[in-house]
């Protein structure tokens, strides 16, 4: 398929050689584990097998309470914009608060942990859940805001941001969380991209041992925004600790309000929740792609709620008695669905913990789980690395007791996943290994914890109702056991599946569909695989093994960053001529970036251009994509058409050997280059990149 210049289409012909890899043996779940499970049905994946599509996603829909039917359980006469559930109404913040209210009142929705360790643990309860929500509502009501409109939040981990979803959720106002950790500029874009006139943030939050003045970044952000031709009325701010100002940047008058002080007015008001179409937005979830700029998600209400609630009840196996953990981020997709709506949806208690897992040390999570009797534990393979390397044995000091636990976010080494089976687990726990993505809503490749046995560093089947299909570069499947990888797709819609990307339909096409799409007139969904930008193999039994990222994104402890993102992030330097990112494999975050840069003649290569450089991507993106290294080159390894070569690049900074690079423009710089990063004598190894650092700068 003819390559165009923006697309995001990708060429990973290399992605097609063989996988080597020892396979692992199965690990069983325990019978007292599959007595109590809420799937245990072990047909369940032929009842949701393609024969049976889309019908068996009733099942699905039939978990949410609904104000009106739905008519069509898949609409596809605009494909692939696929639309869920077509007629019914239904709203996500009454799914997830108010029809709890007749058995669950008080029973605990969020338990809230600051970090700061001698502060104590908050309750609410989904009598208070509800309260605070429809006051917000209210309040939001009450500034005009309505069905449709879209408000940014930059908001740290703590309990009034699920709240403000859920109020908006009420609304019908589409909210679009940027993760606490990107900077006020990163926040700004993303601002502006949605449309948003109010940005809500918080005043500070604790984040390892600091409180951080955050009110900083939205003064950033509203600026950023406005340069971008976006005006931002209304910031509002809540306070960490109510009533007290924890920032130091003042708040700048008719434009910040403290949330506190306008509630005052909106005490005990109520909402009603308002009967939106099912195929209502229901958030906006940024994200990296293959160019500098990020895409807005788009999740509906009906599909992407009945998909989060169906696997947080069969995949996560959360109970209603159950105590259920996910460390993860409320402002990336993971805590969007599996900490707030699905959990919520089926009347979970969740906990909430603000700051950093290893604060002030490797045992801080196995204290939080023994004293609030956490059963289900949910992270990712970064924090499962961090806290086996600084608290091998800690899991052994404390009393707690998992039924099950998670892994998300990359893929993890049999090696890892071990440790957190026999330490964290206690060889009691199942582990599903989860993976997905923001564009996805909910899991994509995953077991069902009590029927299908577990392989470390593999995801397992494919969900019940997802059809997995790993493709070559001429549009062939790739059979399962043939050792091959190749792009992994799926075959048919899924409710939880994106709408769309944010204001940009072409690319949403482009991005997923195109590169196998079979005609693109088709209204059958048959002719439409999701392409998910992962490599992938599947071995004989079935289960797929994620490679990871072909698009040039950098997986940062589970962070997607985009490498085009950082690169433009250098090039705001003045000095900077040239920048190339590329991924290095990092042993507890994964893989972490870093920059060559090529400086514009007649400067001196100094310290304080790479101190500006990082300070640049810190500034443009967060302190989550800083650089491992930055290296002056003295030009880049280019073609002879003049594309950097970053495979090469990526080679070096991995150890490398660089292989044949006599067809470059340039081969002389490549030794330069090389003894710069390895050092003069340094013999790079032979064995191979790991298969996305491989194939890393195919993309472009
Ligand atoms: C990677 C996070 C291996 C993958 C939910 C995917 C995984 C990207 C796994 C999406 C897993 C996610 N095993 N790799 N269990 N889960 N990934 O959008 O490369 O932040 O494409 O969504 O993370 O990241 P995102």
């Amino acid at each position: 398929m003819a390559k165009t210049a923006n697309t995001e289409l990708t060429e990973v012909s290399e992605a097609q050689i063989a996988v080597h890899w020892k396979e692992e043996a199965y690990y069983q779940p325990s019978e007292k584990f599959k007595a109590q499970a809420n799937m245990r049905d072990p047909h369940i994946l032929e009842k949701f097998g393609l024969d049976k599509f889309p019908d068996c996603f009733r099942e699905y829909a039939d978990m949410l309470t609904w104000f009106e039917p739905y008519r069509t359980v898949l609409d596809t006469s605009d494909a692939p914009f696929w639309k869920w559930f077509v007629g019914g109404k239904i709203n996500a913040s009454y799914n997830c608060v108010d029809r709890h209210l007749a058995k669950h009142a008080d029973k605990a929705a969020f338990i809230f942990v600051p970090e700061p360790e001698d502060q104590p643990h908050l309750a609410i309860t989904y009598q208070e859940l509800y309260t605070r929500v429809n006051e917000l509502a209210a309040l939001l009501s009450g500034l005009g805001l309505k069905a449709g409109d879209r408000v940014t939040f930059h908001m740290p981990m703590v309990p009034e941001l699920p709240i403000t979803m859920l109020a908006c959720a009420r609304l019908g106002i589409i909210h679009s969380q940027v993760f606490g950790g990107f900077s006020g500029q990163a926040c700004g874009s993303r601002i502006h991209d949605s449309g948003s006139r109010v940005l809500v943030t918080m005043d500070g939050y604790w984040r390892n041992g600091s409180l951080i003045d955050h009110k900083a970044n939205a003064d950033i952000a509203v600026r950023a925004a406005k340069d971008l031709g976006q005006a931002v009325d209304k910031v509002l701010v809540w306070q960490r600790y109510p009533g007290t100002y924890s920032a130091k940047t003042p708040m700048v008058p008719g434009r910040d309000f403290f949330m506190n002080d306008l509630l005052k007015e909106y005490t005990g008001r109520t909402v009603e929740p308002v009967a939106l179409p099912s195929e209502g937005p229901l958030f906006l979830m940024y994200s990296s792609g293959t160019t500098g700029k990020p895409k807005g998600a788009q999740h509906s209400i009906a599909g992407y709620l009945s998909y989060v609630t169906a696997t947080s009840k069969w995949i996560l196996d959360i109970h209603p008695e159950d105590v259920y953990w996910c460390m993860a981020d409320i402002g990336w997709i993971t805590g969007h669905s599996y900490i707030v709506y699905g959990p919520l949806a089926i009347a979970a208690t969740s906990v909430l913990y603000e700051g950093v897992p290893t604060f002030p040390d490797a045992g801080r999570p196995w204290r939080i789980a023994e004293r609030l009797g956490v059963n289900i534990f949910h992270t990712a393979p970064t924090a499962i690395r961090m806290l086996r390397k600084l608290g091998p044995q800690e899991p052994r000091k404390y009393k707690y007791r998992f039924k099950s636990m998670t892994t998300v976010g990359e893929p993890i080494e049999p090696e890892a996943w071990r440790w957190y089976y026999d330490e964290v687990g206690k060889r009691e726990a199942v582990i599903t290994d989860t993976w997905w993505l923001t564009e996805t809503g909910g899991f994509l490749g995953v077991t069902v914890p009590a029927i299908h046995p577990m392989k470390p560093g593999s995801c397992g089947p494919g969900a019940p109702g997802i059809h997995p299909v790993i493709y070559d570069e001429t549009g062939a499947e790739v059979p399962k056991g043939s050792g091959k990888a190749g792009n992994i797709c799926i075959r048919n819609p899924w409710p939880g599946i994106m709408q769309t990307i944010w204001g940009d339909r072409d690319r949403y096409v482009k991005t997923y569909f195109s590169k196998y799409n079979r005609n693109p007139r088709s209204k059958d969904w048959r002719d439409w695989p999701f392409m998910c930008g992962d490599g992938a193999v599947q071995a004989a039994d079935g289960y797929y093994r994620i490679l990871g990222r072909i698009d040039d994104v950098i997986n940062v402890a589970g962070h997607r960053l985009g490498t085009k993102e950082i690169e433009s992030a250098c090039l705001t330097v003045p000095e900077v001529a040239e920048a190339a990112v590329v991924p290095v494999a990092d042993e507890v975050k994964g893989r972490v970036p870093e920059v060559y840069i090529a400086i514009k003649p007649g400067v001196q290569p100094s310290q304080d251009v790479i101190d500006r450089v990082i300070r640049a991507i810190e500034e443009v993106i967060g302190k989550i994509a800083r650089p491992k290294h930055v290296y002056i080159v003295p030009d880049m390894p280019k073609t002879r058409s003049g594309k950097i070569m970053r495979r090469v690049l990526a080679s070096i900074s991995n150890r490398r050997d660089v292989g044949d690079v006599t067809t470059l423009a340039n081969p002389d710089v490549v030794e330069q280059i090389r003894a710069l990063v390895q050092g003069k004598d340094a013999i790079a190894t032979k064995e191979e990149l790991p298969e996305d650092i491989a194939q890393f700068g195919q993309a472009e």
